[in-house]
């Protein structure tokens, strides 16, 4: 198979010649062959440099020989490299770019590089940012349909529930997420609803408009864990007669936390307050949500990931006699790309108590992380 697949590669490499690739990869392919390679540092300079420049800085077009991708990397810059799993860069390292749908020009390393060697020069990929307090992208779990993640995210979002039975109902929200630094991110969320009222008619629109902030408080590989401070403020700019506002600014306030599990598994939390500047009109309310999951990569971690997730709800009115409402939500995600920042998930909403008037809801939602590449790359 490896044969094959080789002369496949030099048959490309001959049909879209490109000297400066060529050149590049042999070049480096060379430079390996027979060298005394012991730190990550040594191997990354004879087989690496050629491209990724040294220190893994980039190098300038004129030495590459190649246009660079727009998303070829600093690995100094830690803004972009501490984001990634090391899981991902392993992938990229053994079987080249195109595994993760980037650049082909990115060669796979399994023949001229052992599996200990790939480990040291992945070790030294990790100390290329040398700033610490960055979280790394390990603690960047699988997004759960309701609880919020701890991790600051570059996303779009778009969520969506449907009501499985009683009268008729589509709400969801349009989500805008951008990371400002190591620690913040900023967030607006437009929600949306089409309800069917009592004559059968359906009424729509947007509701009250969310403006959100996230602070990572503590993040740790050493107890695989981060937890991050949440903030946020909706102003009631849907229209209350037609049910798709509240009439009232609410403050939000609480945290979100995500711990690793042994074998790819996770469990992340949220909690926190609603508190409406007018408590006669809305009240106040708390809420809890839990995740317990686990990923499974296909082809051991070269293929599509599913993470199936079993999520617990709680909420309840902060009056006197209010009961607290339970709701299980089982659900998967998918990898949609093979660049993974395009994801889908779906699973079914439903009320484990008090379940008069609460109906079972199937949930969705699509997310698009675009730092990672635009919405049509990767595939
Ligand atoms: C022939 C040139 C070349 C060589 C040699 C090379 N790379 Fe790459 N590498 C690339 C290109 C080009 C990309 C970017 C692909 C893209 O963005 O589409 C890349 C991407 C990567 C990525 C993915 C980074 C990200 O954006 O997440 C990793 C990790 C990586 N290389 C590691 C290595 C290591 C380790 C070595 C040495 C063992 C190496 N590369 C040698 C060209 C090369």
């Amino acid at each position: 198979m490896h044969f094959i697949r080789r002369l496949l590669v030099l048959l490309l490499l001959i049909l879209f010649w490109r000297p400066g690739i060529l050149q590049a990869q042999s070049k480096q392919a060379a430079a390996t062959k027979g060298m005394k390679l012991d730190t990550g540092q040594e191997i990354f300079e004879a087989a690496c440099n050629g491209c990724h420049g040294p220190g893994g800085r980039g190098q300038p077009q004129s030495t590459l020989g190649f246009e660079p991708p727009s998303t070829f990397p600093d690995f100094t810059d830690c803004n972009g490299s501490t984001r990634e799993k090391t899981f991902d860069w392993k992938a990229i390292i053994h079987e080249g770019g195109p595994v993760r749908g980037f650049s082909e020009i990115m060669p796979s390393w399994t023949d001229a590089l052992t599996p200990e060697q790939i480990e040291k020069v992945m070790q030294y990929l990790r100390s290329r940012c040398e700033e610490s307090g960055w979280p790394l992208g390990e603690l960047n779990f699988p997004r759960a349909i309701m609880t919020e993640k701890a991790f600051p995210e570059d996303e779009w979002l778009l969520t969506s529930s449907a009501n499985a039975n009683g009268t008729g109902g589509i709400e969801g929200e349009m989500v805008y997420e951008k990371r400002f630094g190591k620690r913040n991110q900023l967030e607006l969320a437009a929600p949306y609803s089409f309800l069917q009222r009592a004559n059968r008619g359906w009424v729509g629109g947007i509701g009250d408009l969310v403006l959100g902030y996230k602070r990572v408080l503590v993040s740790s590989m050493r107890s695989g864990s981060i937890l991050s401070l949440l903030g946020e403020v909706a102003a009631p700019t849907g229209n209350k007669t037609k049910d798709l506002g509240s009439g009232v600014t609410t403050f939000g306030a609480g945290a979100a936390f995500g711990q690793i599990l042994p074998r790819m598994s996770f469990f992340q939390m949220q909690t926190g307050f609603d508190l409406p500047t007018d408590t006669t009109k809305v009240s106040n309310a708390f809420f809890w949500r839990g995740v317990l999951g686990k990923t499974f990569a296909q082809k051991g971690g070269l293929g599509r990931s599913w993470s199936p997730m079993a999520e617990f709800i709680a909420e309840r009115d902060l009056v006197t006699g209010a009961r607290t409402d339970w709701d299980i939500v089982p659900e998967m995600q998918i990898t949609l790309n093979k660049r993974q920042h395009v994801r889908f998930a779906a699973g079914v909403r439903t009320p484990l108590n008090n379940t008069a008037g609460r109906s079972t809801q199937l949930v969705f939602y699509a997310l698009w992380d675009f730092f990672d590449g635009g919405l049509r790359e990767g595939w």
